[in-house]
This record gives structure tokens, C-alpha cells and sequence, in this order.
């Protein structure tokens, strides 16, 4: 496993790669590796010869654009762990790409060219955090043309996330195929992440209700009921009685994230909440039945 920090030496290796005819995966992550992450690396294995997993803190998606400024410092910076959990899985990535912010955006992220996907980045999570998916897609982008994969593998748990990313890839032509992998979750629901660390254990305990609200949600669907509005409600005060402090709750169609209706045949909920210091994501997957 060699570990690289500039994008003249992962170009090099790249190259050395194609020159061979080898198939290449990239796993962009933001560090702080847990089982879900590890997930993703063996899917990528399963699908490359040769397998890449950049962790980069990204500045931009964090950037007072998107209004979490503070978030950025206190992301949990975890290197020696993560390398060492990388090393530790049964077919360990090839490389471990970490850039210093310095190589990724040498003019400065305020300063340097950006992707905006639009619509799709400004609802849901966009709108709680303005200008986030700008700096995701950007840095996406960019990881893209450096790596230079046959195929990108990314978490199902950031559903809106692997939304934005699907357009990008379709909208600039990128040459990659994208693999979403099912969320990994702890036993009792909660879904794995790197914002769990800021849980306290109880916390942590409480926090499965998130997963069980989305599941009720489903199940009222799947009953019958067609007011979607009035779903959304009751899970909002759930979480709220339960001192969660929830952003949104929302049936949403899966393709394009639009307000879903009982005619649609793909949705899924979507939350996001706050339990303590935590920001929460989750989803679940609504199929209509015949
Ligand atoms: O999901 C993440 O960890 C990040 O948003 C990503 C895709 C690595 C971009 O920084």
C-alpha cells in the first residue's frame, strides 16, 4: 500500500497502471474509516485490478458557503488509524491518495473554478447547507481527472450526495462508472459515519431511532396512506419529542429528489437531524408494491 500526496506522483502510478491494460477504482473518502468506508474498498476490489482511496478533509464543502465553517476544523483528522485499518482488510487498497489542501486547490478553494449541479444541490441537505455539494461535486470532479478511475464507489447513506454526483458524471461526461454501496449499519440501525465520534454513548443508543422513524414511515406507505405531508409530520415530532432537533423529513421521488407522490414508483425518506453535537443523515428506500 504506497502512500501518495501529490498529483504528479498518483498520475505517474496511474499511467504505469493503464500502460498494463489494468481496470482502476477510486473510493473518495474524508478519512475517519469505519466499517462502512471498508465496504466500500472491498467493492471497489471487486470491481478493478488496481484500487485507490483518496482521504482528503475537504475545505470547500465545509466553506462558510456552506454556512459549518467551525465543522471543517473539528472534522476528525485520523490518518495513522485509517492507514492502519486500510492495511488491515483482507485485499488492502494499492494506494492511499492524501493531498494537503495546498495540492488540491493551489490558487485557494475560494479562488478556484467550481461545478455547480443544479437544483438537485439546493434542496434537502443544500438548503440547510448552502453551497455544500458545490464543494463536493468540485472536489469529486477533481479527484475524477487526477485518479482517472474506471469506476468511483460511493456510500448509499449519502443518497442526495450520489444524486449530485450521478448528474455530474452524466452532465460533464465523465468516463467512469459510479457504484453506490448499501449503508452499513451498527446493530442497533444507526448508520454508520464519521459524525458518530461526536455521539456520547447514550447518544449513540438514541440515535437508532432515526433509523426505526424512517422504517415507520415506510411501513405507512407500504399500508396505504397517501398523505405523505402528514408521514413527514408525525416523523418530525418524533424525533423532536425524542430531543432530536430534525431538519427535515422528507418522501422524496429517487430519481431527481422531487416531491414524490403515491402515483411515483421509486422514493425514499429522507432525513437529516441534529442529536447533540451531531449532524444525521439517513434514508430508506420506498418501492411502490404491486
Ligand atoms: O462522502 C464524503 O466523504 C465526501 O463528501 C467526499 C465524497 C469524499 C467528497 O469530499
Amino acid at each position: 500500500m504506497k502512500i501518495i500526496d501529490t498529483v504528479a506522483g498518483l498520475r505517474t502510478t496511474v499511467a504505469r497502471w493503464r500502460a498494463n491494460g489494468e481496470r482502476i477504482a477510486l473510493v473518495p473518502t474524508m478519512g475517519n474509516l469505519h466499517t462502512g468506508h471498508l465496504q466500500l474498498v472491498e467493492q471497489a476490489r471487486e470491481n478493478a485490478h488496481r484500487v485507490i482511496v483518496s482521504i482528503f478533509v475537504n475545505p470547500m464543502q465545509f466553506s462558510d458557503l456552506s454556512g459549518d465553517g467551525g465543522d471543517f476544523e473539528r472534522y476528525p483528522r485520523t490518518f495513522d488509524e485509517d492507514r492502519k485499518k486500510l492495511s488491515a482488510i483482507d485485499h488492502p487498497p494499492d494506494v492511499i491518495f492524501s493531498p494537503a489542501v495546498q495540492a488540491m486547490y493551489p490558487a485557494g478553494f475560494q479562488q478556484e473554478t467550481r461545478i455547480e449541479v443544479p437544483e438537485i444541490s439546493n434542496m434537502l441537505c443544500g438548503e440547510y447547507r448552502p453551497g455544500h455539494f458545490v464543494g463536493v461535486a468540485t472536489v469529486v470532479a477533481k479527484l475524477l481527472n487526477m485518479a482517472q478511475p474506471d469506476v468511483a464507489v460511493f456510500g448509499e447513506k449519502d443518497f442526495q450526495q450520489l444524486r449530485v454526483i450521478r448528474r455530474l458524471v452524466n452532465d460533464l461526461c465523465f468516463p467512469v462508472e459510479i457504484i453506490g454501496v448499501p449503508t452499513v449499519r451498527e446493530k442497533n440501525g444507526l448508520a454508520m459515519s464519521s459524525r458518530n465520534a461526536y455521539l456520547s454513548d447514550e447518544e449513540r443508543q438514541r440515535a437508532a431511532l432515526l433509523y426505526q422513524t424512517l422504517q415507520q414511515a415506510k411501513q405507512q406507505i407500504q399500508a396505504g396512506e397517501k398523505d405523505f405531508a402528514m408521514i413527514q409530520t408525525q416523523a418530525i415530532a418524533k424525533l423532536s419529542e425524542a430531543g432530536f432537533r430534525p431538519e427535515y423529513v422528507e418522501i422524496r421521488r429517487t430519481e431527481d429528489l422531487q416531491k414524490a407522490t403515491n402515483a411515483d414508483e421509486h422514493r425514499v425518506i429522507l432525513v437529516a437531524a441534529w442529536l447533540g453535537e451531531a449532524r444525521l443523515i439517513d434514508n430508506i428506500v420506498v418501492e411502490k408494491q404491486e
